[in-house]
């Protein structure tokens, strides 16, 4: 698995694993159409006990967190905090009676995180961690494991991991709201009929992978790269934003569309790439009109919606289609255009 089959750069073979990485995610839990956790050791009673959980991550891992922070207040009803792992450490944490910290990581070693987890077992509370690597000390020492099946990662760019904890943190909230009993069977179903289309979708979306590998080579000389949306697509942004700078070496930044206004908004200039992501229906016309904001400070839009959404020509001068799905399973395809764009841009700077 450690070769590159092919592919010019790890990253680029690993963006292309990723339905491979979804599909190998849900089948470890999902027997019959139904979400199995025994393997976790996690019960449904104990799930029931929890009144809050604290996701304390690095990086993408600390941005997936962010997405399920959504996805398992609004779906299972649980308050949700989350943290870097960083911050959590040396922040003296107050944890509330019934909680549970939930750690994730893909190498399962991250110096912060495993640290964080220490300290939140000093504190009593358990510990589910969220973890690719068999075996690695994150996964050892945590009450709780919940493996993702992303296979070996050989790119410092996150890409299939980042997709796999995506999905365990799905499964995670779908189990929770059945616990608690926040959603019916038929409703936990529906979501799962539409999680086992994520693969085939994403497929889709690298099928069209030209047309963004054109677009990330004309910016490729920019200077700067605003990514703004909100709710889930702000914690999309976060990531599109760090794998743009993290490989392109292009200052970018992700913002809450809303903030940019709050003093940000002066380095926009003419012709800054702003990348506005709008999955979110209930938000659109609100991002909408921030990037419109932009817009006349000179800047050039790019939009990520999903099909159907045309009138987001109206006012961008570049758009990109996914395909629909639950909104609050969006991540999983908004951030595969966003991948291939930091990709494509730093191929065209002729970085290594
Ligand atoms: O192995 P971990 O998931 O704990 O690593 C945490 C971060 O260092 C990691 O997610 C990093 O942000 C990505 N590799 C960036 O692409």
């Amino acid at each position: 698995m450690v070769y590159k089959d092919g592919y010019e750069h790890f990253m680029l073979k690993e963006i292309h694993e990723q339905p491979k990485a979804v599909r190998d995610t849900l089948c470890a839990y999902v027997k019959d159409g139904v979400i199995d956790l025994s393997h976790t050791s996690l019960t449904d009673e104990f799930l029931r006990s929890l009144d809050r959980i604290y996701i304390v991550a690095c990086g993408s891992a600390y941005h997936t967190g962010a997405v399920a922070k959504y996805t398992l207040e609004q779906l299972a009803g649980i308050p949700v905090e989350i943290d870097y792992a960083s911050e959590f450490r040396y922040r003296n944490p107050i944890l509330v009676k019934n909680s549970m910290v939930i750690i994730i990581s893909q190498s399962g070693e991250t110096a912060d995180s495993l640290a964080a987890l220490r300290l939140t077992k000093e504190h009593g509370v358990p510990v589910l961690s969220i973890v690719n690597v068999l075996g690695s000390s994150i996964a050892r020492e945590s009450d709780y494991t919940m493996y993702t099946y992303a296979g070996p990662e050989i790119s410092v760019a996150t890409t299939k991991a980042y997709s796999a904890q995506l999905i365990a943190l799905y499964l995670f909230t779908i189990q929770m709201a059945l616990s608690k009993q926040c959603m019916s069977t038929c409703e936990a179903d529906a979501l799962l009929m539409e999680l086992d289309t994520l693969p085939t979708k994403i497929e889709k979306i690298l099928e069209d992978k030209e047309r963004i590998q054109w677009f990330a080579s004309k910016y490729a000389n920019a200077k700067d790269i605003f990514f703004i949306g909100r709710g889930i697509d702000y914690a999309i942004c976060l990531e599109g934003s760090l794998k743009m700078k993290e490989i392109s070496y292009i200052h970018s930044e992700a913002y809450a569309a809303g903030e940019l206004k709050h003093g940000t908004i002066s380095l926009v200039e003419d012709g800054t790439l702003v990348i506005g992501v709008l999955t979110q229906q209930e938000l659109y016309e609100k991002t909408m009109s921030n990037m419109i904001e932009v817009k006349s400070r000179g800047a050039y839009l790019m939009g990520l919606t999903t099909y159907g959404n045309y009138n987001v020509e109206d006012n961008t001068d570049f758009s990109v289609y996914v395909p629909k799905t639950n909104p609050f399973f969006m991540t999983s395809l908004a951030i595969i255009p966003l991948q291939l764009m930091g990709y494509y841009v730093s191929v065209a700077k002729g970085l290594d």
